[in-house]
């Protein structure tokens, strides 16, 4: 890969590496296993599965009604879905993402440096799939979860994306799901930790959370840099798929919630009326606006919004104010 590299004009960059991988990726440094602890049964009358604020509909008069063990088991099949989703993602999505910045599939030059930091953040997620499928597949034992085996509708949704593309528009497609995902995945996993989990849970967040501050860092820096270098049809391509994988990241899964909600046995009408509120186009609108600050800011920053058409196509879109 050295030859093919370009001369270093890059120092004027951000630097868009992985500072002290070797010491601080969770890949070197972790050394324990993630096995539920043996005190489980007791900390679960404390602790959480999963993080009831992404679970708005927990307050719901039905749920609350039902008592703790409903709850927990509404928040052990939301953990299970979010593992299983990450597995997938951090493999067939993000990794296949940094592929197009390590194999040059963008047609702009990469450097070096930016290439080994990809190298890296691949491995990173190799691992980060690796723990959770590892939780995922104990807890689904537990509660005796079968309904894993259909991806997550994001998944789905954003497969079929790449799938609709040209095969000339396909790199930046995934380039810009790998750039979304990098950059809204921190705060996600911020609000997990600051929360009374169950201690295997909670150590594997913290561990995924601390890779994933480092990975949004990368992936804005990296974005920062690329797009000056894109031509106008590839930002052109870039602004119209943003907008739609955003749109995507932030939809509920309202098939698989439905399930969920069925397993505690909740009344259909229930069911109905949860997946609806949270399908309103309102809801939709302040989950992306919320959860993508830090993409929407590395945006502003790479001068993505100095483009009036980019500005109202995101202004049309709720996304930014006007
Ligand atoms: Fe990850
Ligand atoms: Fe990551």
């Amino acid at each position: 890969m050295k030859e093919h590299c370009p001369p270093e004009p890059f120092a004027l960059y951000p630097p868009c590496t992985l500072p002290d991988w070797d010491t601080k990726a969770s890949v070197r440094t972790d050394r324990s296993p993630y096995t539920l602890p043996a005190d489980l049964e007791h900390q679960l009358g404390e602790r959480h599965w999963f993080v009831p604020d992404f679970m708005p509909y927990l307050d719901h008069p039905d749920i609350v009604l039902a008592g703790p063990s409903v709850v927990r088991r509404l928040e052990a099949n939301q953990l299970v879905y979010f593992l299983d989703y990450t597995t997938v993602l951090e493999h067939k999505l993000v990794n296949r993402s940094v592929e197009t910045l390590i194999h040059d599939e963008l047609g702009v030059p990469v450097p070096c440096a930016v290439k080994t930091a990809a190298l890296q953040l691949y491995t990173d997620e190799g691992y980060h799939a690796l723990f959770s499928n590892q939780i995922a597949e104990q807890v689904a034992e537990l509660y005796g979860i079968d309904n894993r085996s259909r991806p997550a509708r994001r998944i789905r949704r954003l497969l079929e994306r790449i799938q609709a593309c040209s095969p000339a528009d396909e790199a930046m497609v995934w380039f810009l799901i790998g750039f979304v995902s990098e950059t809204i995945i921190a705060k996600e996993l911020l609000s997990a930790v600051r929360l009374p989990l169950v201690s295997t849970v909670l150590r594997m967040f913290k561990s995924h959370l601390a890779d994933e501050a480092r990975h949004s860092r990368y992936f804005c820096d990296v974005f920062s840099h690329l797009w000056p270098l894109f031509d106008d049809c590839q930002r052109t391509l870039a602004a119209t798929q943003l907008l739609a994988i955003l749109e995507i990241f932030f939809e509920s899964d309202t098939d698989w919630l439905k399930e969920s909600l069925a397993s505690v046995g909740l009344h259909p009408d229930t069911l109905e009326y949860i997946t609806t509120r949270l399908q309103q186009p309102h809801a939709h609108q302040q989950r992306v606006r919320s959860g993508a600050k830090v993409t929407l800011q590395a945006l502003f920053n790479a001068g993505f919004f100095n483009i009036a058409h980019n500005r109202h196509l995101f202004q049309n879109a709720g996304y930014i104010d006007a």
